[in-house]
C-alpha cells in the first residue's frame, strides 16, 4: 500500500489500532475509528473546522486497519499537516442490536458532517423512546443500534441551546444533558466537531478506566518528535480512555477507575472529572453546571507480557499452561505451613472482617455464569462439608427472571473473572437491595463486583484474554476452597481434613504441571475426535462440575456439540444417546464416588458406548474391566481439589480440537470474554 500518512497521523493510527487489538477479545465482529482531519487548532484563523474522518469496517480489527489505510492511499485526503493536539476514538463491537456491518459499528454519528460521534460499551435500554422523539424533531436514523440515539442526542442538545442564545454550551453540559435521558448501561466517549481536541467520556454500568502518561523527553522523542506536540502546561502528555488496562498497560500504569456517574472531560492536554447528579436536573431550563471532583491516580499491577502470546501460538494454549503459575499466584500468602505449636490455616485479607458474619448465616448461595459458576458448581461440596451451611447454586440471569428469594441471612457469593459481566452484576445490585451480605470472588481489581461487594477475595489469576476461560476457572476453584477452609477454620473437628487440604494445595501447581505432560495424547485424541457431531462428558460429585465446565470448553471454542451430564442422571434420558459410534468421557478418578462411576462404565460398555475414561494413574486397568476404551491418566489430589488436574486434559481436548478443525481459538464464533450487555 502506498500510505500517504504522516508519521504523526500513522502515530495517532497506530495508537488506536493497537489499543482495540488489545480489547478485541472482548467484541470482534466489527470494528470503526475516527480521527481529525488535518487542522491546526493553534491558528486562530482557522474558523472552519472540518468534519472529523469515519472509518468504520464488518469483520476484525485488521480488516478495519486496511481499509483505513486503503482509503487514505485511496482518496485525496490531506493528512500531511501536524497536529498539536488530538483527539480520535475507537470501537471493536460484539453485536446486540443489529447485525455486524460498517453502519451499525461504532463511532455512530449524529448526521453527515459528523457533528457529535459516539463509541458505546453497553445497551440503552430506552433508546426506542428517544427515537421516536427524535425523530418526531427530524432525525433521521441510519443504523439499527441503540447507540445512534446517543450522538443525535448530542446534536439535539447542543442545536436547542444554541438557539436559545447560549453559545457558550460547553462540550461537559451537553453530555451530562444527555446522560439525563439514557436509561441503561453504558460507558461512552464522545468526540465532536464543535469541539475539536477534546473527548467526554462518562459511564453507567460498563467499565471505563482513564490512564495518564507524562512523557519525558526522552519517551516523547521516540513517539511525537514534534516539539509542537509539548502542551499548553509546557507537560507532553498522552491520555488514554478505555474499557479495559490492558489497553493501556503498554503507554501508562497510572490509572483512574471511572466511577459510575462521572464524566471526564479531556481538554487542552488536562483531565477533569465532574459528578453527574441526576436529581439536579435542569435550573430554569439552563444546562446543568457540573461540580467537578478530585481522584487519585492508581498503578496497575499489570505487565505487558501478560497480555503478549510469548511463545505461545494462542492466549488460550498459553493460559493452559501457564496454571501451575496462576495457581501459585493465586495462594501465595494466603496458606498459613503451620509450626508446633500453630495449626496450618488459610488467611484471605479481604474476608477476615466478614468470616463471623458468613459462619452465622442460614444459607450461601453461590452466584455466576458460565465457567465462572461452573467452578462455583466444583467448590459447593468442600464448603458443604466444612462450613455446614446449606450452599445452592444461582446462574445469575435465572436468579433475577425468577426474583428469587434472597434473604438478610444469606450470604451471596458473587464469582466473576471479569467482575464485570452484567447479569452477575445486576444479581448483586438485587442481593443488596434484599438485605445479603455479598462476597466477590473476580480476577480484576477495581472491577464493578469487586468495588460493590461487602467484602471479597482477587483470585490474581493474571490477565485472562483467550474467551474461553480456563486458568480463571483453577484459580477460582482454588479460592473457593480456601474460603471453605477459612469458613470451617474454627471447627476442631474437621481439622485433620483442612490439614490435608492445605498440604494438597501446597502441591497442587507441581501436580497440574505434571498434568500438563497429557498435551500430546490429548492432541492425539482431538485427531481421532476430529470429525465427530457430538461429545459427552460425565461426571458426578467433586467432578460434576469437571463434565459441565469440559463440555462447555469443546463447544465454545471447537463448535462441536458437547453435554456434560450427571452420571447419577444417567439412566434418566441420556443412556438413549449411547450407541458405538458417540464419543463418551467419563471422568472416574479415586473419590468416594469412584465405585459408583466404575458402574456407570459397566453399564456404557453394556450398551457398546465408545468410551473414553479418565482415572487416577494406575487405574486404567480396573476402570476397564469388560470392554475397551481410551483412557487418560491423571495424577490424584485431595478430593475437592481433583476438578483443578482433572479440567486440565479437556481444556487441552478443546484446544488441540479447535485448532485442528481450523477455528479461532481466542475468538470463538459469537462470543466475548465479557459480556457487559444484558
Ligand atoms: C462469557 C465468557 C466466559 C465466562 C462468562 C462469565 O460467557 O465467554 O468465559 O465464563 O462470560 O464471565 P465472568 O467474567 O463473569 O466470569
Amino acid at each position: 500500500l502506498n500510505f500517504s500518512v504522516t508519521r504523526e497521523r500513522r502515530y495517532i493510527l497506530e495508537v488506536l489500532f493497537n489499543g482495540l487489538r488489545r480489547l478485541e477479545y472482548r467484541g470482534y465482529d466489527s470494528a470503526g475509528i475516527s480521527i481529525d482531519s488535518s487542522f491546526d487548532s493553534s491558528n486562530a484563523d482557522a474558523v472552519v473546522v472540518p468534519p472529523p474522518l469515519v472509518f468504520r469496517q464488518e469483520g476484525n480489527i485488521e480488516s478495519l486497519v486496511k481499509s483505513v489505510y486503503q482509503e487514505v492511499a485511496a482518496t485525496d485526503l490531506n493528512l500531511e499537516e501536524s497536529f498539536s493536539i488530538h483527539a480520535g476514538i475507537a470501537h471493536t463491537r460484539w453485536a446486540t442490536h443489529g447485525e455486524p456491518s460498517p453502519r451499525n459499528s461504532h463511532p455512530q454519528t449524529s448526521d453527515a458532517s459528523n457533528e457529535f460521534l459516539v463509541v458505546h460499551n453497553g445497551v440503552i435500554t430506552n433508546y426506542e423512546v428517544l427515537k421516536q422523539t427524535l425523530i418526531r424533531h427530524g432525525f433521521t436514523f441510519q443504523s439499527e443500534t441503540d447507540t445512534e440515539v446517543i450522538p443525535k442526542l448530542a446534536k439535539f442538545v447542543f442545536d436547542n441551546a444554541n438557539e436559545e442564545g447560549d453559545k457558550s454550551v460547553t462540550f461537559s453540559q451537553v453530555v451530562l444533558e444527555v446522560m439525563r435521558h439514557l436509561e441503561g448501561a453504558y460507558a461512552l466517549i464522545f468526540k465532536s466537531r464543535h469541539y475539536p481536541n477534546e473527548l467526554i467520556a462518562c459511564k453507567r454500568g460498563s467499565p471505563l478506566v482513564l490512564g495518564v502518561k507524562e512523557l519525558t523527553e526522552e519517551s516523547s522523542k521516540a513517539s511525537f518528535n514534534d516539539p509542537k506536540f509539548l502542551l499548553s502546561n509546557g507537560q507532553p502528555k498522552e491520555l488514554f480512555l478505555s474499557s479495559d488496562p490492558s489497553a493501556l498497560v503498554e503507554h501508562t500504569k497510572r490509572v483512574l477507575v471511572i466511577e459510575d456517574g462521572e464524566v471526564v472531560h479531556l481538554k487542552d492536554g488536562g483531565a477533569s472529572i465532574f459528578k453527574f447528579d441526576n436529581a439536579k436536573g435542569k435550573p430554569n431550563g439552563a444546562l446543568t453546571r457540573p461540580a467537578s471532583v478530585q481522584r487519585a491516580l492508581s498503578v496497575l499491577e499489570m505487565e505487558v507480557e501478560q497480555i503478549n502470546k510469548g511463545k505461545y501460538e494462542h492466549y488460550m494454549q498459553k493460559e493452559i499452561h501457564e496454571q501451575p503459575q496462576s495457581l501459585t499466584t493465586t495462594m501465595r500468602g494466603r496458606l498459613i505451613r503451620g509450626g508446633s505449636c500453630k495449626a496450618k490455616s488459610v488467611l484471605l485479607g479481604g474476608l477476615k472482617d466478614h468470616l463471623k458474619t458468613i459462619r452465622r448465616s442460614r444459607r450461601i448461595v453461590f452466584i455466576g455464569c458460565g465457567t465462572s459458576y461452573n467452578a462455583a458448581l466444583a467448590a459447593r461440596p468442600i464448603l458443604e462439608e466444612l462450613s455446614g451451611i446449606p450452599v445452592t447454586m444461582e446462574i445469575a440471569s435465572d436468579l433475577l427472571d425468577r426474583q428469587g428469594p434472597i434473604y438478610r441471612e444469606d450470604t451471596t457469593v458473587f464469582v466473576s473473572q471479569s467482575g464485570e459481566t452484567a447479569d452477575t452484576l445486576l444479581a448483586l445490585e438485587y442481593a443488596l437491595e434484599n438485605g445479603a451480605l455479598c462476597v466477590g470472588i473476580t480476577n480484576t481489581v477495581g472491577s464493578a463486583i469487586a468495588r460493590n461487594t461487602h467484602c471479597g477475595v482477587h483470585i490474581n489469576a493474571g490477565c485472562e484474554i483467550g474467551v474461553a476461560s480456563t486458568k480463571a476457572y483453577t484459580s477460582q476453584i482454588v479460592v473457593m476452597a480456601m474460603l471453605a477452609l477459612a469458613i470451617g477454620d474454627d471447627t476442631i473437628s474437621s481439622q485433620t481434613r483442612r490439614e490435608a487440604i492445605i498440604d494438597g494445595l501446597f502441591d497442587l501447581p507441581g501436580k497440574v504441571k505434571e498434568v500438563l505432560k497429557l498435551d500430546e495424547e490429548m492432541k492425539d485424541l482431538a485427531k481421532l475426535l476430529i470429525a465427530e457431531q457430538s461429545l459427552l462428558v460425565f461426571g458426578r460429585g467433586y467432578n460434576y462440575a469437571t463434565a459441565l465446565e469440559g463440555a462447555l470448553k469443546v463447544k465454545e471454542v471447537s463448535l462441536m456439540h458437547s453435554e456434560g451430564i450427571l452420571a447419577g442422571e444417567m439412566k434418566h434420558g441420556p443412556l438413549a444417546l449411547v450407541d458405538e459410534t458417540l464419543p463418551i468421557v467419563v471422568i472416574a478418578t479415586r473419590d468416594a464416588c469412584f465405585s459408583k462411576q466404575q458402574s456407570v462404565i459397566q453399564q456404557l460398555h453394556a450398551r457398546k458406548g465408545r468410551l473414553i475414561v479418565m482415572c487416577t494413574k494406575g487405574d486404567a486397568e480396573s476402570v476397564c474391566v469388560g470392554g475397551s476404551c481410551r483412557v487418560i491418566e491423571v495424577p490424584q489430589v485431595e478430593d475437592c481439589l481433583q476438578p483443578v488436574i482433572n479440567i486440565v486434559p479437556l481444556q487441552l481436548l478443546a484446544y488441540h480440537l479447535t485448532v485442528l478443525r481450523g477455528y479461532n481459538v481466542d475468538q470463538p464464533r459469537n462470543l466475548a470474554k465479557s459480556v457487559t450487555t444484558q
